[in-house]
């Protein structure tokens, strides 16, 4: 695999579940890993850097986009990790500022990171953007349709800013995983994790390492003629 050392890498929600796996996948593998999460935590991996980013906030995001290119020279990989999955319940009782607040963090944080982040690739010639999305985006899960509604969005500007830089030398792709033990199974109800798990055919929820490790090949020079593409963790439950 051609190497990863001394490539600087920006993951947001680092802090903690999928986003604190990618980070040490990408450690390992020599990256330079800069952790963004709106709530920084003890027991984070030994990043080169740390700092707290709200990615709803475009001022904070183009201030730290900034920062991390002036202080690393360059941004080689950008993981859009950050998500929150909301209150589980039905449409009819979702209120205005819950839809918002699951729209604005996994779908317009995003976006916020991108517009900041593919200036600097364009300008070096070179960028990988791994988005976390999720099976939810493709099939639509009830008592989550915000979250269902944003991470289809995810896909569908994954696809569209992959063509956009295409000839730039930058790639845009999704991860789209099935349910996997984090904290964010706190937010959810023991009905709707057995429910999502009953529909695993291989019968487990996808494990941290499994995402992790899809995500640093993605992010990588190897992974170089795929871009707006979907990779399914899914344990064969996509079935498109
Ligand atoms: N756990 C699953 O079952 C599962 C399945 C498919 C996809 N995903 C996606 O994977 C990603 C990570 O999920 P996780 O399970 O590790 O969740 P998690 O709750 O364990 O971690 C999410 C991290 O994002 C941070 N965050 C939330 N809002 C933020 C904001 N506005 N700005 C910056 N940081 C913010 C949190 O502080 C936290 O550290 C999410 O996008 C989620 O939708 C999770």
């Amino acid at each position: 695999m051609p190497t990863m050392v001394d490539q600087v890498a920006i993951v947001t929600g680092g802090a903690k579940g999928i986003g604190a796996g990618i980070a040490a996948e990408l450690i390992s593998r020599g990256c330079r890993v800069i952790i963004w999460d709106r709530q920084l935590v003890e027991a984070m991996p030994a990043a080169a850097a740390a700092h707290t980013v709200d990615i709803t906030k475009p001022e904070i995001v183009a201030a730290a986009v900034q920062d991390a290119a002036s202080a690393f020279g360059k941004i080689d990989i950008f993981i859009n990790n950050a998500g929150v999955n909301g209150p589980v319940k039905s449409v009819d009782n979702y209120s205005d500022t819950e839809w918002e607040q699951v729209l604005a963090v996994n779908l317009t944080g995003v976006f916020n990171c991108c517009r900041a982040v593919v200036p600097v690739m364009r300008q070096s010639g070179y960028g990988r953007i791994v988005n976390i999305a999720s099976i939810a985006g493709k099939e639509g899960m009830p008592g989550i349709a915000a979250y269902s509604a944003a991470k289809a969005g995810v896909i569908g500007f994954t696809k569209a800013l992959a063509r956009e830089v295409v000839t730039d030398g930058i790639t845009v792709n999704a991860l789209a995983p099935a349910i996997t033990e984090t904290d964010l199974f706190r937010e959810m109800t023991a009905e709707h994790i057995e429910s999502a798990r009953s529909r695993i055919p291989m019968g487990r929820f996808c494990t941290l390492e499994e995402i992790a490790a899809t995500a640093a090949w993605v992010a990588s020079p190897a992974c170089s003629f795929t871009t707006g593409s979907v990779f399914d963790l899914s344990g064969g439950r996509a079935s498109y």
